[in-house]
């Protein structure tokens, strides 16, 4: 089984995929740790010198090398936020019979989420934006097999609500 979680930054989509990692012994991976490795910069230096066209094309490349060689063992992949939201990328994963979670929660949680990580991103800039960029994305994302509302909860209970939607919760 191939689980992708999905949503917008600031879902926890890498702390929850690393907890349900732990927790069902299945391996992890995080795309944009792929599309850094494969093209030897970094996210925030992607969209620098290629823009954000550049940077989709880079994490389409990812997701297909990804999906491509992920038929073997159990995993677990967090997706980029703006991933699931391109339909290159929804079409694949259909085609690759991935079962896809999505992290959801409040624009203004995810906001205050983002703001406490050291991490740059690229298009987090005012709440206003934030906040218009996550209302365009909300339908693709209600696309996903499951939803799972992450507001005010654990990591550890999200990551328990993930697997027991799973059906292999204990
Ligand atoms: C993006 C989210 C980022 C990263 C890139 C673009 C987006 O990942 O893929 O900066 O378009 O929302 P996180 O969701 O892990 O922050």
């Amino acid at each position: 089984m191939l689980v992708l979680l999905v949503g917008f930054m600031g879902a926890g989509k890498t702390s929850v995929g690393h907890a349900l990692s732990d927790r069902l012994g299945w391996r992890y991976e995080d795309l944009d740790d792929r599309i850094e490795a494969r093209e030897q910069r970094s996210i925030q230096q992607i969209f620098a010198e290629a823009g954000e066209t550049g940077f989709r094309q880079a994490e389409t490349a990812a997701l297909s090398e990804l999906l491509a060689g992920s038929q073997a063992m159990p995993g677990i992949v967090a997706l980029g936020g703006g991933a699931f939201a391109q339909r290159d990328n929804t079409e694949l994963i259909e085609n690759a019979g991935a079962t896809v979670i999505f992290l959801d929660a409040t624009a203004e949680e995810l906001f205050r989420r983002c703001g406490q990580e050291a991490r740059v991103r690229p298009l987090r800039h005012g709440l206003q934006e934030f906040r218009e960029l996550y209302d365009r994305r909300r339908p693709a994302y209600l696309k996903a097999s499951h939803r799972i509302d992450t507001q005010g909860k654990s990591v550890k209970q999200v990551a328990r609500e993930v697997a027991c939607c799973l059906g292999v919760g204990k």
